[in-house]
């Protein structure tokens, strides 16, 4: 998939909002809250400038060519930097990386040079990967699915590393490792 398939990453077009849900909002985060997921930080540089977020809507896509895909809320400077640069990175957090995840969620951060107290390294794209992470896709933007208020990128991996260890996991709004998280589930 090209972005010619689609239309240019830089001009969101929002699709039609649904007939149903604005009622049912707090049941759908409720809803969305059950489903355990890794956390990921999600970063670009553009313009010499590093800036990076919290992502928990990370998914691996196709395998020819690989490719990965984050939805990323339309209003974050994430957004604008990804279009910008026609790349991103993502870091696949390990169970011991939570203030990582808080830093990278926390609202208000400026795009830096570098960022504070966070080991970083870049490899194809220049953009920031996190050192130490359990895994990591380097990407250029192929596609961009713009919804009413986040875009799905969808990025060629251009280069991908994974090492070894236990991830970190956000389930009900709240930070677990696996085996914390197994062990919630069988006190029920
Ligand atoms: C566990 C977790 C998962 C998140 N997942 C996403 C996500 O998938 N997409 C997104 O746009 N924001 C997500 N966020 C929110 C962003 O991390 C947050 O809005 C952002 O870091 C705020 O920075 P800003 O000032 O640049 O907007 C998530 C936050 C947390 C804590």
């Amino acid at each position: 998939m090209t972005l010619s398939d689609t239309h240019p990453a830089s001009e969101p077009r929002p699709i039609a909002a649904p007939s149903v849900g604005r009622a049912h909002a707090a049941e759908f985060k409720r809803a969305a809250a059950r489903f355990a997921s890794g956390v990921t930080v999600v970063t670009a540089r553009h313009d010499g400038l590093a800036h990076g977020i919290t992502v928990s809507a990370f998914a691996s896509f196709c395998l020819d060519p690989l490719q990965v895909l984050v939805s990323i809320y339309r209003e974050n400077r994430l957004h604008s930097m990804i279009t910008g640069a026609r790349s991103f990175a993502v870091s696949i957090l390990r169970e011991d990386q939570r203030a990582i995840s808080e830093y990278f969620a926390t609202p208000g951060r400026a795009p830096c040079d570098a960022f504070p107290g966070v080991a970083c390294h870049s490899e194809v794209t220049g953009a920031p990967l996190i050192s130490g992470s359990l895994a990591h896709f380097d990407c250029v933007l192929t596609a961009a699915f713009p919804g009413s208020d986040h875009t799905i990128f969808i990025g060629d991996v251009v280069a991908v590393s994974a090492g070894d260890g236990a991830p970190l996991v956000y389930f009900d709004r709240d930070y677990r490792g696996v085996r914390e998280h197994q062990a919630a589930c069988a006190a029920g």
